[in-house]
C-alpha cells in the first residue's frame, strides 16, 4: 500500500513530473514483461470498477485487459445498464462503488462531474476521459512518442483541429515535461483564453494556418472534428474544419521523420487523410497499444505507489 494520501489522477496536473516520468518509465517495464510473456500480477487481489457514461473501444479494453493481466477482476458499468441512468447521484455512485472496489476509472461529461465524484471516492479515481480532459491517452501517446524518439523534453508537438478535450490534455503535459505545444485551430473552436491563462509563450503558440503551426514539429497530431457529447454539431464542424485536414501537404510542413498520432477513432478524409494515417510517419497503432501498457503501470502506481529502485527497474 502507498504511504501517502490517497491520489486520484483526474487531469495530467494532478502528478508531478517526476512522477509522469516513473508512469512512464514503469510503463516500459511493463511493456517489456507482456512482450516477453512474463507474468506481472501484482495486483492479484484487487478490483477496478470501470463507469462509461460514453462510448469506448480502446479505453474500455485497455483498462478490462490490463487489470486482468496484472491479476486483478474488472466490473464494467454504463449509464443505461446502472443506476445512473436513471438519476442516482454521482455522489451516491461514488460512495458505494468505492466500498466495494480498490480503484475506478471513469468516463463522462464535465470535469466537475469526475470531480465530485472522486470527492467521495473512498479509491482512487481515473479520468478515462471527460470534456475536458483525456489524460491517460496523453500517457500513451508520450509513451509512444518516447519509444520512437527517446526524451520529449525540448521537442514540438503540433496540434491540428478542434481545441478539444486532448490538446487542452497535451499542453498541461507540455508544461510538466518541457515541450512545446504549437496549436492550430479554426476560428470558433479556438484554446478558450480562460483555461490557458499562465501557459507560458515559450510553452504554446497558436497559428492561424495549420502548415505554420507544423513547422519544425517532431510530432503532429489531431482528433476527431466532433467529440463525443457535441454530435448535434456535426455537419457545422464538418464546415469549419474543412482546411484542418491533416494530408501530406500538412505533414510535408513539420520536420522529415515527424511522427503522426491520433487518439482514434479517426475518419480518414475529414481530420486525416488515409495516406497519412496508413503511412511511415503514422504510429497510431502503437499508441493506442500503448494504453494498455500506460494505465497497467498507472493503476500499479496508484495502488501500490512508487516501487523501490531496483523493483521498479524490473531487476
Ligand atoms: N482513444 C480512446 O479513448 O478511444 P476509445 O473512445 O475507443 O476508448
Ligand atoms: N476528443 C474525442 C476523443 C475520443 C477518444 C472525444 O472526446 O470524443
Amino acid at each position: 500500500q502507498p504511504t501517502g494520501p490517497m491520489r486520484h489522477f483526474l487531469q495530467i496536473k494532478d502528478f508531478t513530473s517526476d512522477e509522469l516520468l516513473y508512469v512512464l518509465n514503469r510503463a516500459l517495464i511493463i511493456k517489456s514483461k507482456f512482450k516477453r510473456y512474463e507474468p506481472h500480477m501484482p495486483l492479484h487481489d484487487r478490483t477496478l470498477a470501470m463507469v462509461f457514461e460514453k462510448a469506448s473501444t480502446r479505453t474500455r479494453v485497455s483498462f478490462e485487459a490490463g487489470m486482468y493481466q496484472m491479476g486483478g477482476s474488472v466490473i464494467h458499468l454504463t449509464t443505461t445498464d446502472s443506476q445512473l441512468g436513471r438519476s442516482e447521484p454521482i455522489e451516491d455512485t461514488a460512495r458505494v462503488i468505492s466500498r466495494m472496489v480498490d480503484i475506478i476509472m471513469i468516463r463522462t461529461f464535465e470535469q466537475t462531474r469526475i470531480e465530485r465524484f472522486a470527492a467521495h471516492s473512498r479509491v482512487p479515481v481515473i479520468n478515462g476521459l471527460t470534456n475536458e480532459y483525456h489524460p491517460c491517452q496523453i500517457l500513451a501517446d508520450i509513451l509512444t512518442f518516447m519509444e520512437h524518439r527517446g526524451a520529449i523534453k525540448g521537442k514540438t508537438v503540433a496540434w491540428i483541429g478542434d481545441a478539444n478535450n486532448m490538446a487542452y490534455t497535451w499542453i498541461q503535459a507540455a508544461q510538466l515535461l518541457g515541450f512545446k505545444m504549437h496549436v492550430s485551430a479554426p476560428k470558433g473552436y479556438r484554446l478558450e483564453d480562460d483555461r490557458i491563462a499562465g501557459v507560458p509563450a515559450d510553452v504554446l503558440e497558436q497559428f492561424d494556418d495549420p502548415e505554420a503551426a507544423c513547422r519544425g514539429a517532431d510530432l503532429v497530431t489531431t482528433d476527431v472534428w466532433t467529440s463525443m457529447g457535441y454530435e448535434e454539431e456535426n455537419e457545422k464542424r464538418k464546415r469549419a474544419f474543412k482546411n484542418w485536414q491533416v494530408n501530406a501537404g500538412v505533414m510535408q510542413a513539420a520536420q522529415p521523420d515527424a511522427l503522426f498520432m491520433h487518439c482514434l477513432p479517426a475518419h480518414r478524409g475529414e481530420e486525416v487523410t488515409a495516406d497519412v494515417i496508413d503511412g511511415p510517419q503514422s504510429v497510431v497503432w502503437d499508441e493506442a497499444e500503448n494504453r494498455l501498457h500506460a494505465q497497467k503501470a498507472l493503476m500499479e502506481f496508484l495502488l501500490l505507489g512508487r516501487l523501490p529502485d531496483a523493483e521498479a527497474s524490473g531487476e
